[in-house]
């Protein structure tokens, strides 16, 4: 039942009022705490999660936290808040606005949950997962990001568009990071333990791939107004249930890189062993040539956002 389990959410945005949302629904944990600076919002929605969670005889509770100081002793914090794409902002712009929110947010999350497991899904995804970490002073282990369970999640269901079949039995499977240079790996994604090469022509499997990248900037295309968060708050969830349930199960999570894959210093997409103490174990798998070039490109990408951090003075008087 994981009685007692206190689980943080900063940002009670779409992503963030989802993933309480299903973990109420799922009765995951004794406690969701809200934190967003629109405290009415969060307040509005605590109450009626709290009152859904008690039409499906949930036992959980879900409550706002008025001050970081309420977002005390959880055993994880999900950070979902940032700022939006805004027009005439750069991409470099909201880099530097959701490092900042993201800097502040940390700082509070490791004053009143020293021992918590920080889950970030903020963006640009792998480089506030590398904020989160230089701000908090966590082991690697309790810093990971999400985004290879969305992006898989998210090539299993154009994989069974094309296919018209498998639903369900399909593994899909994304390294890198979570940007246009994502790593889908077609040579690693089966239906029913079938390789996908025995069922699709490499035509499809290249529209698959491309569709998959694009996978977040498709469904913006369709909102217009905002981007996704069924799934990406829905996979967010399958890591704090495997983190509080100690599963050991593996699924592609953003994180810190030192020495696996041959890279150090850096944060990517990678098969995580998920268990109480966050990111147990880094399985590396065997990469060919051409996965290895597109894994390459996307930790550059992921280091020059880092770099521009760095040219800003971002983590001066650390
Ligand atoms: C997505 O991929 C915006 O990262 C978000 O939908």
């Amino acid at each position: 039942m994981n009685q007692g389990k206190r689980v943080g959410i900063v940002g009670a945005g779409n992503v963030g009022a989802t993933v309480a949302y299903s973990l109420a629904m799922l009765g995951s944990c004794h406690e969701i705490i809200l934190r967003d600076n629109k405290i009415d919002v969060a307040k509005g929605k605590a109450l009626d999660m709290s009152q859904a969670a008690a039409a499906v005889r949930s036992h959980t509770i879900v409550s706002v936290a008025e001050d970081m100081s309420d977002l005390s002793n959880c055993d994880v914090v999900v950070v979902t808040a940032g700022s939006p794409r805004l027009p005439g902002m750069s991409r470099d712009d909201l880099l530097m606005i959701n490092a900042r929110i993201t800097k502040e947010v940390i700082e509070g999350v490791a004053k009143y949950s020293p021992d918590a497991i920080i889950i970030m899904v903020s963006n640009p995804l792998d480089v506030m997962t590398y904020v989160a970490l230089r701000e908090s002073g966590f082991e690697r282990s309790r810093i990971i990001g999400m985004a290879g369970i969305l992006d898989s999640a998210r090539m299993a269901s154009f994989i069974q568009e094309k296919l018209g079949y498998g639903g369900g039995q399909i593994r899909a499977s994304v390294m890198g990071g979570h940007g246009d240079d994502m790593v889908p790996l077609p040579r690693y994604s089966t239906v029913a333990g079938v390789p996908l090469g025995n069922l699709l022509t490499d035509t499809e499997i290249n529209e698959i791939v491309t569709r998959t990248r694009n996978g977040g900037a498709e469904i913006v295309g369709h909102l217009k107004t905002g981007s996704a968060y069924y799934a990406p708050a829905r996979s967010t969830t399958i890591m704090v249930e495997a983190i509080l349930k100690d599963t050991k199960q593996i699924h592609p999570c953003a994180v810190f890189l030192e020495g696996e894959y041959g890279y150090s210093g850096v944060v990517s997409g990678v098969p995580v062993m998920l268990g109480a103490n966050g990111a147990e174990k880094i399985i590396e798998v065997t990469l060919d040539e051409s996965e290895k070039k597109m894994f390459e490109g996307s930790c550059n990408s992921v280091r020059s956002l880092i770099d521009t951090l760095n040219k800003n003075n971002f983590f001066e008087g650390e």
